[in-house]
């Protein structure tokens, strides 16, 4: 098995600090925060933050909020909607990628670890660079493409059964839970577009009323940009929408497959 050695700025040997929950509290969870700020120059740490659950929301963000408002304004996190819809919270608690707004806290057993999504530059705490991944969603185009003019004053219409082949790949709020647990993406991830990107390009394969199929599968047909994807399935179990990009994937090498044949 490969072994690897982190960088020595990246091993966590920072000095932790202990945040003690009010005297009096009598449900109190830790939570062990992942804390690192590149700015300071020190290697990363954790931080165990102790909160009174009776004083506090359900979900694993309502925490995170709470011990920033009330413990420590340090604490760097994205967040926005609350309620699964923007893709901002997105981070790992204990051992799993999901979003901390529909995390419950009660489901995690003993301390709650949290730290950011894998495989990614930090730029504070729990905040990755998505700046790669962005770059990688604008290459597939993904918005509507046509070659014919739309007639005038009309819509590009789609029947019932065509908008239903969307369903599955328009929800996806770009968390990039998926691509942060594909370890090919890990491995891969200059090149290979990983499970959020691809499956943001099937969902303009799959829709009735675009007009560039062949340009986006001559884009995507490479044996790195697409082939890298070994079928583990880790994205579809970790989707906080329920997607499953692989076979969004499966299905692009299929459509690749039958323009061949
Ligand atoms: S199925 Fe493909 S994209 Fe999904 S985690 Fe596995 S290798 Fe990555
Ligand atoms: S497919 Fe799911 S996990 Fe991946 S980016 Fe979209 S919503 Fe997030
Ligand atoms: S805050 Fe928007 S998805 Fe969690």
């Amino acid at each position: 098995m490969a072994e690897f050695t982190l960088p020595k700025n990246s091993r966590i040997t920072g000095k932790s600090r202990h945040y003690k929950a009010d005297a009096g509290a009598n449900r109190v969870k830790s939570f062990k925060i992942y804390r690192y700020d590149p700015e300071t120059g020190q290697n990363p740490r954790y931080d165990t933050y102790e909160v009174n659950l009776d004083d506090c929301g359900p979900m694993v963000l309502d925490a995170l909020i709470k011990i920033k408002n009330e413990l420590d304004p340090t604490l760097t996190f994205r967040r926005s909607c609350r309620e699964g819809i923007c893709g901002s919270c997105s981070m790992n608690m204990d051992g799993k990628n999901g979003l901390a707004c529909t995390t419950a806290i009660e489901d995690v057993k003993g301390e709650v670890r949290i730290t950011p999504l894998p495989h990614c530059d930090v730029i504070k705490d729990l905040v990755p660079d998505f700046s790669h991944l962005y770059a990688q969603y604008a290459s597939v185009q993904p918005w509507l493409k046509t070659a014919t003019p739309t007639p005038s004053g009309k819509e590009r219409l789609q029947s019932p059964e065509d908008r239903e082949k969307l369903n599955g790949l328009y929800e996806c709020i770009l968390c990039f839970c998926c691509s942060t647990s594909c370890p090919s993406y890990w491995w891969n991830g200059d090149r290979f577009l990983g499970p959020a990107i691809l499956l943001a390009a099937y969902r303009w394969l799959a829709d009735s009323r675009d007009e560039m199929t062949g340009e986006r599968l001559d884009q995507l047909e490479d044996p790195f940009r697409l082939y890298r994807c070994h079928t583990i399935m880790n994205c579809a179990n970790v989707c906080p929408k329920g997607l499953n990009p692989a076979k969004a994937i499966a299905e692009t090498k299929k459509l690749i497959a039958e323009r061949a044949a």
